[in-house]
């Protein structure tokens, strides 16, 4: 055994080096000479992404402060507990001045500051005013990442600087200098050395416009991946750039994203491949292939700027071969600010190029930006493409900073972070549980690869695990065989489900690791054309969020149409209230779920520039997916031409969701989603439907036999049984008040979706502190007296049980929903969905 246990070591090591694929030449595009990360406040970190942080405390990264410092008391480091992602959760602050040093090489380096504005400890949020020194240049002055965050609707601030470092081994200072009165703070640092000829120009050559030379410093204000991803750091070509897969600043109401991830990039002398990543040129947005239309129309862009300074606007192109929209020849002109700039000719396929233009903002109401039009001109495809795009404020003189905006600041509270998404938890514990799968199974094969090699195959592992949970935002076109195999050819067996659109199936790709997935096949009533099909498909597939169910794509052959979506093991929310033989769903789980519900919601309501109204929530479009999370479904559906078969059809399972101000006003807003989900806040207390004839007379409407009892303070009668004792006192009220002001009768005095998806987050938190670390079994609250609740402002309408069932046997409630369809047309014809989402 002594003998054979280090030759069976080495046999093993033998072979699992013959089984791996050759280590060829290295695979990377650029290898940063300077790579410093700090994580600011305590010790090193990995981040998901792999990348090593160093800590700042007793490490050559330390901050000090500079001698003539007054007073140096508050030097501190502190853990904020309201945020996951490891790089903000600890941080540097101080009331007198503290620099970070380190020695550089010369050459242009990126400098990233990652701030988390947050009350720490005793240093309140809105008191952090600094200004941030770079070599001679000012980054930030008096600058306040409370008001940027509030102004922005972020909870954390990443910004990224560009300056060039000159001399014989230069040292790169970066000072933090509190205004008087205040402090300053840093959460994260980096610095990170770029090509010599990747932004700035090198003095010798000057060919490129704008030159951007070394006495210049930038700082990033957009930097986007059209039609693909988000690109996180790991994945970018070697510098950690963060390439941002949202479509913000489109103001072109349709536009086609396409992509092909199997195309090789052609990089070239004047496109070096460390440009931007592969991923970058492989999607794309285009306008289409119609040729009448787009002689009419511009691919445009509104980018946000501020005033006072010159912007270099970097345009990314390559022309990509995709079936579909033959990647041939396109010939555009580029209008910066309105004004004729160039002609773009692209005819060599996936060979990428980019443009850099000199821009200064303009007014463009009361904002300043610039305005980016690209216009087709005759060609084989008469169309445009776009990649991505980066924009960078240049400094005037030494000075990159402007003035915070002016914006009231939240109150000083203990806030949740509101961009921690349980995602970025999720991916860690995955890619950690990934790590440790592949470690195990490699095991020794680390001391003969390279550590880089292993890198990319465990980034690759976390990948494809992300994806599980996150698809891709992009949209696949499959064919009716591949469907047809997939379903059984529509067997029975696979249906899981019948709505108003048509049915639905459970769908297993066996040659894609048996991916799973729901198959709607829509009613042929359809009176869309097929253009106008594929189109909305596109831009449905583009809204993407941890609480929607997702569009992975759809299939249009033989008048068939069929949406591809996430499977969601857990069926629906209804399915595990009442009637049914699932178990019942816990207090604290129905408060979760509706958590992410209503944030699913507030994201169609407020993430666009124009509300995505999604006009019929209800406890069966709410759908648990294999984690329990609530994923909302079948939004937008009114845009794909469906409404008046799901109007006609549903009305009966829908009416108790019903925005009373239809009959008055026949006007659908998002407040219209809030009255359903307030319906749904009664029915997951009361685990019944909103509307049962056999309840008898007085309780056949949930929400008026609720109000009814509410009012006379006997709220304790409509609480589901199997709930009875499990919610505390305080949390039921704040529940139901809530629940209550969602289904005001008028619309104005109903809270919006944020609104309630925060109420809820605090209620959810009051059921959890009362709880404690008790089992749901062993919980028993005893019943409080309660005052009557009344909702707040609109008067409560004492409709008859009669009068229901008249309107709804009677053919006035089709009266109702044809004009209601009617309503949604004329909605949908003015283009009521802007795909552009704000900042
Ligand atoms: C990028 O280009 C450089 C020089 O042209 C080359 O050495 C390197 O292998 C390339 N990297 C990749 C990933 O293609
Ligand atoms: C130093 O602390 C003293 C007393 O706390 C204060 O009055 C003074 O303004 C501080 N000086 C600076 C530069 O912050
Ligand atoms: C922080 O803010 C709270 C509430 O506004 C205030 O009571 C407190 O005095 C502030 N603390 C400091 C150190 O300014
Ligand atoms: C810093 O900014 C705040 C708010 O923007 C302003 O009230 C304050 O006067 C500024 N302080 C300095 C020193 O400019
Ligand atoms: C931030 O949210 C507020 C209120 O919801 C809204 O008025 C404002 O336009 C938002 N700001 C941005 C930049 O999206
Ligand atoms: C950088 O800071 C260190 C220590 O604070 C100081 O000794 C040095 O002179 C500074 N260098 C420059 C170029 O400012
Ligand atoms: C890439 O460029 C090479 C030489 O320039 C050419 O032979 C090849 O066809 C190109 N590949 C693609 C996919 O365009
Ligand atoms: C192109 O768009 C125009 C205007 O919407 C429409 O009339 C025409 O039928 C479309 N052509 C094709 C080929 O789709
Ligand atoms: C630089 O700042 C000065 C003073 O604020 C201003 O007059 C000038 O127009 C600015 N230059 C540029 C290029 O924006
Ligand atoms: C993607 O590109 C590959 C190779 O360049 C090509 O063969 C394939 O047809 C393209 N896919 C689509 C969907 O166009
Ligand atoms: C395209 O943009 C240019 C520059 O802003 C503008 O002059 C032109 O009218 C636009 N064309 C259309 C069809 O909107
Ligand atoms: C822009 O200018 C170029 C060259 O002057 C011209 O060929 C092109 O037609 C112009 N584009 C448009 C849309 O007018």
């Amino acid at each position: 055994m002594k003998i054979l246990t280090p030759f069976f070591v080495f046999f093993f090591l033998l072979l699992l080096l013959l089984l791996l694929p050759p280590s060829t030449s290295q695979t990377s595009y650029y290898v940063p000479v300077d790579n410093i990360a700090v994580n600011c406040g305590t010790k090193a970190i990995t981040d998901t992404g792999d990348r090593k942080w160093i800590g700042d405390v007793a490490t050559n990264y330390s901050p000090s402060e500079p001698p003539n410092t007054v007073n140096k008391s508050t030097f501190k480091s502190i853990i904020s507990n309201t945020i996951s992602d490891e790089i903000y959760r600890t941080v540097r602050l101080s009331r007198s001045p503290f620099t970070y040093s380190s020695p550089v090489t010369a050459g242009p380096k990126f400098i990233r500051l990652y701030f988390y504005p947050e009350k720490y400890e005793e240093f309140n949020r809105s008191d952090a005013f600094f200004t941030v020194q770079a070599a001679q240049f000012t980054l930030l002055k008096n600058f306040s990442a409370a008001l940027v965050a509030d102004f922005i609707n972020k909870s954390v601030i990443p910004r990224e600087f560009c300056i060039h470092i000159a001399g014989e081994a230069p040292k790169l200072n970066i000072t933090f200098t509190p205004s008087p009165n205040s402090y300053a703070f840093v959460n994260g640092i980096e610095v990170v050395s770029m090509p010599e000829n990747l932004y700035y120009s090198p003095a010798e050559q000057g060919t490129t416009t704008p030159i951007i030379g070394n006495n210049i410093a930038l700082e990033l204000y957009h930097r986007k991946n059209l039609g693909g991803d988000d690109i996180f750091p790991s994945q970018d070509s070697g510098m950690y750039r963060n390439w941002d897969g949202t479509n913000l600043h489109i103001t072109t109401k349709r536009v086609i994203p396409i992509h092909n991830d199997s195309v090789s990039i052609n990089y070239t002398t004047s496109t070096p491949n460390f440009t931007a990543t592969d991923s970058v040129y492989q999607s794309a947005l285009i306008l289409g292939v119609n040729r009448t239309l787009n002689s009419k129309q511009n691919l445009s862009f509104q980018l946000p700027v501020d005033v006072g300074f010159n912007y270099l606007v970097r345009l990314h192109f390559c022309q990509i071969l995709m079936d579909q929209f033959q990647g041939k020849q396109k010939i555009f002109t580029v209008f910066i600010n309105n004004q004729n700039i160039t002609t773009v000719d692209i005819d060599s396929i996936n060979t990428p190029l980019y443009r850099d233009y000199n821009a200064r903002p303009m007014a463009v109401g009361n904002t300043s930006a610039i305005l980016v039009d690209l216009h087709p001109l005759p060609s084989e495809t008469f169309d445009v493409i776009l990649n991505g795009y980066e924009v960078f404020k240049q400094s005037n003189g030494t000075n990159l900073a402007v003035p915070n905006p002016v914006v009231a600041l939240a109150p000083e509270i203990k806030r949740g972070a509101k961009n921690s998404n349980a995602t970025a938890i999720i991916a860690a514990v995955c890619s950690s549980v990934g790590f440790a799968i592949l470690s195990s199974i490699v095991g020794f094969v680390v001391i003969w690869k390279q550590s880089k090699k292993m890198r990319k195959r465990r980034k690759k592992k976390k990948k494809t695990r992300e994806d599980k949970l996150l698809p891709e935002r992009r949209c696949r076109i499959f064919t009716f065989e591949e469907i047809c195999e997939a379903t059984d050819y529509f067997s029975k067996e696979r249906q899981i489900g019948v709505g108003g659109f048509g049915a639905v199936y459970k769908g297993i790709f066996e040659d894609e690791d048996d991916l799973t997935v729901a198959i709607k096949r829509l009613n042929p009533e359809s009176n869309q054309g097929e253009q106008e099909f594929v189109t909305e498909i596109e831009l449905l597939s583009e809204l993407r969020h941890f609480n929607l169910v997702s569009l992975i794509g759809y299939c249009l052959e033989n008048k068939e149409m069929l949406l591809v979506y996430e499977y969601m093991p857990n069926g629906t929310f209804k399915d595990h209230l009442y009637d049914t033989s699932n178990s019942l769903l816990s207090w604290r789980k129905r408060l979760e779920i509706c958590v992410g519900a209503a944030r699913g919601l507030d994201y169609l309501h407020s993430g666009f520039d124009r509300p995505i109204i999604h006009r019929d929530v209800k406890t069966t479009n709410i759908l648990l997916d294999e984690n329990w999370v609530a994923r909302v479904s079948d939004f937008g559906m009114s845009k794909l031409g469906q409404t008046n078969t799901a109007v006609s059809t549903a009305v009966k399972g829908t009416w108790g969701y019903l925005d009373p101000e239809y009959h008055r006003r026949l006007k659908v807003t998002e407040k219209s989603d809030v009255f359903s989900f307030g319906v749904i806040l009664f029915e997951v207390l009361c685990g019944r439907k909103p509307l049962d004839p056999l309840a008898g007379e007085e309780k056949f409407k949930l929400t008026l036999w609720a109000k009814k009892c509410l009012e006379k303070g006997n709220a304790y009668e409509i609480i589901d049984p199997h709930l009875k004792g499990k919610i505390s006192c305080d949390c039921l009220k704040q529940y139901l008040e809530l629940a209550t002001t969602c289904i005001n009768d008028h619309s104005k005095h109903r809270p919006r979706m944020e609104v309630v998806e925060e109420k809820l987050r605090f209620i959810l938190k009051l059921q959890e502190e009362a709880d404690g670390d008790c089992p749901d079994t062993e919980l028993s609250y005893p019943e409080e007296p309660f005052s009557p609740i009344r909702s707040s402002g609109g008067s409560l309408r004492t409709e008859s049980y009669k009068s229901h069932i008249a309107t709804m046997l009677s053919g006035s409630d089709f009266t109702v929903s044809s004009l209601m369809s009617e309503e949604m047309l004329s909605e949908q014809s003015s283009g009521s969905m802007a795909y552009s989402r704000k900042t």
